[in-house]
């Protein structure tokens, strides 16, 4: 469609941004803040690129007043970020640490004098570490009642002012890497182990909204997932059947519960043949039930293009890319559906993701259709190297990324998908977490490299100033 013929974005429309505790804020020992996974897992020598690290991350942590500054300055309606809960609780349970309520209410305040809407994402993957080691983190149940109470005192101290919640960031991606690929803490390497902890996220998850519910907190919640639609390779049905098994696997396996209480019935049958169902008792169904939440958390890089695969369900590989250089892979075990394939219509970045900004319109859509709930897209963006020359950096690589994907959205929205607003990944450029900072996704540059902090100081990238417009003009100028 045209431009012109495209309905406008909504008025209220949460234009943003987004980063995470680990990857921005620096000072992780700073003020009382205990260790997380991350801390400890990123110090195992060959865990990351070139064993870059989060102890200094970007030093958002006392560039706080700056950061928002430049966000008021590029015009954002709302910035999302992550609370770091070992800042909050350094065990993780326990006993309570102000310095870190006091860092987060500083950051809302500041963020509110500019008007932008926080939207705070309450676990992004930064378990402490002290829960790890006093009960095996994600694998027990214990971790729900500590998550919940968790939040409880996020509630509590920041709902006046803060109306949109993340209960979980992106569970699909650290339960897989954590459990199975074995490339994020705790770095297992166990499908059984993997689907059992999924299962105890998912209810910690639900406690977490319910009790977001039940103690009446103004606002909205809704967990954001990684959500890449599986396209067929081609016509044949066989491939066509991959699809519906691929998307049911890594899709529907986690959204359908997230928005219906309930696991779709054909993984479970695949999963009990190889007895790694969850097993699911009738107070978890109970608890499940009570943690529809009021959005899904979009968070969109790419799709996955399959074919048939005659190996078996559970026993096949999967092309990752960890080793942060260009252009090269690692094949990892995963469990097989079928067998992902480069789709000849796409182009790809330099860390091989594939780029389709149509593909953001299959995601809206298909969440639509399926569970007809308004979506926040919590992430959307191009890692690319950046260059800083004289002061500037151009990115025109990355306007037209953005571009073409919003694009897509105002068509899906057009189309009559809910659509609250849109966070880039990035706000600043931060911490790749297996890929140093040479993966740039920011509006701002920021100069450092792994092996130097270098300055630090924070440079406007062109697309500053192209979204700035886009803002400013509530999507008319894409
Ligand atoms: C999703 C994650 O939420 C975020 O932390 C990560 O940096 C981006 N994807 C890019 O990989």
């Amino acid at each position: 469609m045209r431009h012109s013929e495209l309905d406008s974005f909504p008025k209220h429309f949460l234009w943003g941004s987004a980063s995470a505790a680990y990857q921005v804020e620096g000072a992780y020992q700073d003020n009382g803040k205990g260790l997380s996974v991350w801390d400890t897992f990123v110090k195992q020598p060959g865990t990351t690129f070139k064993n870059t690290n989060g102890d200094v991350a970007v030093d958002h942590y006392h560039r706080v007043k700056e950061d928002v500054a430049l966000m008021a300055e590029l015009g954002l309606k709302a910035y999302r970020f992550s609370i770091a809960w070992s800042r909050i609780f350094p065990n993780g349970n326990g006993d309570l640490n102000q310095a870190g309520l006091d860092f987060y209410n500083q950051l809302i305040d500041e963020l509110l004098k500019y008007s932008i809407e926080p939207i705070v994402t309450i676990y992004h993957w930064d378990l402490p570490q002290a829960l790890q080691d006093e009960y095996g983190g994600w694998e027990s149940r214990q971790i729900i009642e500590d998550f919940t109470n968790y939040a409880k005192v996020l509630f509590d101290a920041f709902s006046d002012r803060v109306n949109y919640w993340i209960s979980l960031n992106e569970q699909n991606v650290f339960i897989t890497h954590g459990y199975l690929l074995g490339t994020h803490p705790p770095a297992v390497h166990d499908v059984k182990r993997m689907f059992a902890a999924n299962h105890i996220a998912n209810l910690a998850n639900a406690s977490v909204i319910k009790a977001f519910k039940k103690g009446g907190y103004k606002g909205q919640i809704g967990p954001s997932f990684n959500y890449g639609p599986a396209y067929a390779f081609d016509s044949n049905p066989l491939n066509v059947l991959a699809k519906i098994d691929t998307e049911e696997l890594m899709g529907f396996f986690w959204l359908d519960v997230y928005a219906t209480g309930k696991y779709p019935r054909t993984v479970i049958k695949q999963l009990e043949k190889l007895q790694l169902a969850p097993v699911t008792t009738e107070a978890d169904q109970e608890l499940l039930a009570c943690g529809i939440p009021d959005f899904i958390g979009l968070n969109y890089y790419q799709t996955a293009t399959v074919k048939a695969s005659t190996t078996d369900f559970f026993s096949g590989e999967m092309k990752m890319n960890n080793s942060g250089k260009k252009g090269t892979s690692t094949e990892m075990e995963i469990p097989r559906v079928s067998k992902f394939v480069k789709n000849p219509y796409l182009e790809q970045t330099n860390w091989d993701w594939t780029i389709d900004p149509i593909g953001i319109r299959v995601a809206l859509r298909t969440i639509e259709s399926r569970y007809q709930l308004p979506v926040l897209i919590t992430e959307n963006g191009l890692g690319e190297y950046d260059k800083l020359e004289n002061g500037e950096i151009h990115d025109p690589y990355r306007i037209e990324y953005l571009q073409k994907h919003l694009h897509e959205i105002q068509e899906a929205i057009t189309d009559g998908v809910q659509v609250l607003g849109y966070c880039t990944w990035s706000f600043t450029d931060l911490l790749s977490w297996l890929n140093g900072y040479q993966k740039r996704y920011g509006f701002v540059y920021i100069d450092r490299d792994e092996t130097s902090e270098r300055t630090l100081n924070r440079y406007k990238k062109d697309s500053f100033y192209w979204y700035q417009k886009v803002i400013e003009t509530n999507g008319e100028h894409l």
